[in-house]
């Protein structure tokens, strides 16, 4: 009898159903897409215990803003239930908002919370559910340190839960190219204004593409300064404070070009956001002196005549230890700075470097502390013009991190390079939130106002789109840095092998023609010696390139639309660079059909709504080519994850 009910019970087993508790921390979180770190089950998000409020928790995920779990649920599932709070192990604790969604429909949210608000509970009734979606949303304060955690969160169900890709996988698609070759006439692209302080040794490259040979001139040029008529270097020296309105003239067989150029002899430097590579996204700590010369050689060759100017090396050059007058050298792998520094300067370009106000920078070489003056004064004699000087183990000084004290070490390299004769580039190297509030008065031309980028569309896209909350500290000599371009051959600086950029050629796109808009610091961070032709092409545009070098650095706007986002500048000349970017953080690829990649995004602008009255000729920046004229607003349609980058010319 016994055996025959334990057949009928096997028989009857498939369609019978459990009801079973499912914790979210034993689900597979390969599935969770998040914008930072790694999702930690029963761990947070920096792989502490987990705690919200002072309260510790042995059961949940350790997340981080923006976050998205789409979970299967096969309309069996009866509840959800837990709760959800932001950690207490965090620095600099930002707002953020948990939400649940429903096939679709919102039926919880947590309301805004940061660190040190209690966790707050949720018991949400799932009957006939069929796909669930756990979101974590970022709450848009700029700041981007939201760990958050689901706690002891569980779902009863008498089927299974199956966690579901919430994105499709990028496809790589064509890498297909928009510049156009530039034409055989001249054409200027150096940034139209520069500002030198007096004395500092002067170099201006007059940028300019179109057939060689071509020569160059100028009319105006204040006394003190050469122009070598053969490669359009200005150098020399200008002692005199004042404005000087120079015309630039660049000549060949078939045409000319002549554009004006103000030289502002003053306190500002840096009027244009610096354009140039970085070693570190390819190289890391593996730099060396031939790198950095291929770097300045390619540059020479494909980039100088589009406005590229700095070479700059990260971390990895410092020696072991100091002198016993307690000058850093550079160690094996960097013989002769003044000879590497004179290299670059050869051939019209300028040099960086990067160190720490800590006694050991992030890669565990030394650092400046308590040697400011003294590094100082060796950079300016290898003739540096650029510094990136990154926060790194200052901490192991000043433990707390209140925005005082971060500025402090940065004000005393400030007052250290004023003392040297050169001009150095001030890049305030470290994404602490809201540096942009102190980031100009401890002297930067620039701050990195986000931790370190990497190339997925998930990590350039939360940067770059956030960039809104810190923009009206964008002037001239005053930039916003959204840390490096992840465009090329990258992976060293990550620890990763290289690789070209995991960006598919829309995301690119949209990625080059967003830090333009934003007047952000351009800093290549590949490997020049693989740079394929589509990313020259991409580094290239001359029209794309000036939205970023445009002189009056505006701040640049955002709208949110269903789509995307609409991002504009106005320029010094009286148009409004706009570009149209398909993106969503918050979406959810709930129909597993639904073929989102291939689609077509829609975009309305009315010009009247961003305050343009009048009619306007649009031009397509990337095709460099004029589309309509006498319009009043324009529609436009954007691949997935990509762009329309537009100009409105006024008539
Ligand atoms: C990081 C910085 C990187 C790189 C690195 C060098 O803090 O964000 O861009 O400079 O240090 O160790």
């Amino acid at each position: 009898m016994k055996k025959i009910k334990l057949i009928i019970l096997a028989c009857l087993m498939p369609f019978l159903s459990f009801a079973k508790t499912v914790y979210l921390d034993q689900l597979d979180l390969g599935y969770m897409l998040q914008d930072w770190g790694i999702p930690l089950a029963n761990k947070s998000v920096m792989g502490t215990s987990l705690q919200v409020n002072g309260v510790k928790y042995e059961r949940g995920i350790g997340s981080h803003s923006v976050s998205r779990f789409l979970l299967n649920l096969e309309g069996k599932a009866k509840t959800f239930s837990g709760l959800a709070g932001a950690d207490d192990h965090n620095d600099f604790g930002g707002n953020l908002e948990f939400q649940v969604l429903a096939d679709r429909q919102l039926v919880w949210s947590s309301g805004t919370l940061c660190k040190g608000m209690p966790a707050v509970p949720f018991n949400i009734n799932l009957k006939g559910v069929k796909k669930l979606a756990l979101l974590i949303k970022e709450s848009g304060d700029g700041i981007m340190y939201d760990h958050a955690d689901w706690l002891n969160a569980k779902i009863e169900t008498s089927g299974s839960v199956t966690p579901e890709p919430v994105m499709p996988k990028p496809r790589k698609g064509e890498k297909y190219i928009l510049t156009p070759c530039p034409d055989a006439t001249p054409r200027i692209n150096s940034a139209k204004v520069f500002g030198i302080r007096p004395g500092s040794p002067f170099l201006y490259t007059i940028a300019a593409t179109g057939d060689r040979p071509m020569k160059f001139s100028a009319v105006n040029l204040p006394e003190g300064l050469t122009l070598d008529p053969e490669t359009g270097f200005i150098r020399g020296k200008l002692i005199k404070q004042g404005t000087f309105n120079v015309i630039l003239k660049a000549e060949n067989s078939v045409g000319q070009d002549i554009r004006p150029l103000r030289i502002e002899v003053g306190n500002e430097i840096c009027l244009t956001p610096p354009m140039g590579w970085n070693s570190w996204n390819c190289w890391g700590l593996q730099v060396n002196d031939q790198k950095v010369k291929d770097a300045a050689d390619y540059m020479a060759r494909n980039l100088i005549n589009h406005g590229w100017t700095y070479v700059n090396i990260d971390d990895g050059w410092e020696s072991g230890e100091r002198t016993s007058e307690g000058v850093l050298m550079g160690n094996e792998k960097f013989p002769d700075f003044k000879d590497l520094g004179d290299y670059i300067h050869s051939r019209g370009l300028k040099f960086g470097i990067y160190s720490s106000p800590g006694p050991l920078t992030c890669g565990g070489h030394l650092g400046s502390y308590q040697h400011e003056q003294i590094d100082a004064d060796t950079w300016a004699a290898w003739g540096i013009d650029y510094l990136k000087y990154d926060y790194c183990l200052y901490t192991q000084v000043a433990p707390v991190p209140t925005e005082e004290i971060i500025k402090e070490p940065y004000t005393v390299m400030r007052k250290a390079l004023d003392k040297v004769n050169r001009d150095i580039v001030y890049c305030v190297g470290y994404g602490a939130p809201n540096v942009w509030n102190w980031g100009s008065d401890a002297g930067g031309n620039q701050w990195r106002t986000t931790r370190d980028i990497t190339d997925e569309w998930n990590v350039v896209r939360s940067i770059g789109f956030f960039q809104d909350v810190c923009a009206q500290a964008t002037r001239p000599g005053k930039y916003n840095d959204p840390d490096m371009l992840v465009v090329g051959k990258l992976g060293l600086g990550w620890g990763a092998r290289a690789h070209d950029s995991y960006l598919t050629p829309d995301e690119q796109y949209s990625h080059i023609s967003l830090w333009c808009i934003l007047s952000a610091p351009l800093l290549i961070g590949c490997d020049m010696n693989e740079m394929d032709e589509f990313t020259t092409n991409l580094l290239t545009n001359d029209e794309v390139l000036a939205v970023n070098q445009d002189p009056l650095v505006m701040p640049a706007c955002k709208i949110i639309t269903e789509n995307g986002q609409i991002w504009y500048k106005y320029l010094e000349d009286g148009s409004v660079a706009i570009g149209f970017f398909h993106a969503n953080p918050y979406a959810i690829y709930w129909d597993q059909t639904d073929d989102v990649q291939s689609r077509k995004y829609k975009f309305d602008l009315d010009f009247k709504s961003i305050g343009l009255n009048g009619k306007y000729t649009i031009r397509d920046l990337w095709r460099q080519k004029d589309i309509a004229s006498s319009q009043t607003s324009f529609n436009t349609e954007v691949p997935y994850h990509g762009v329309t980058f537009v100009r409105l010319i006024p008539e």
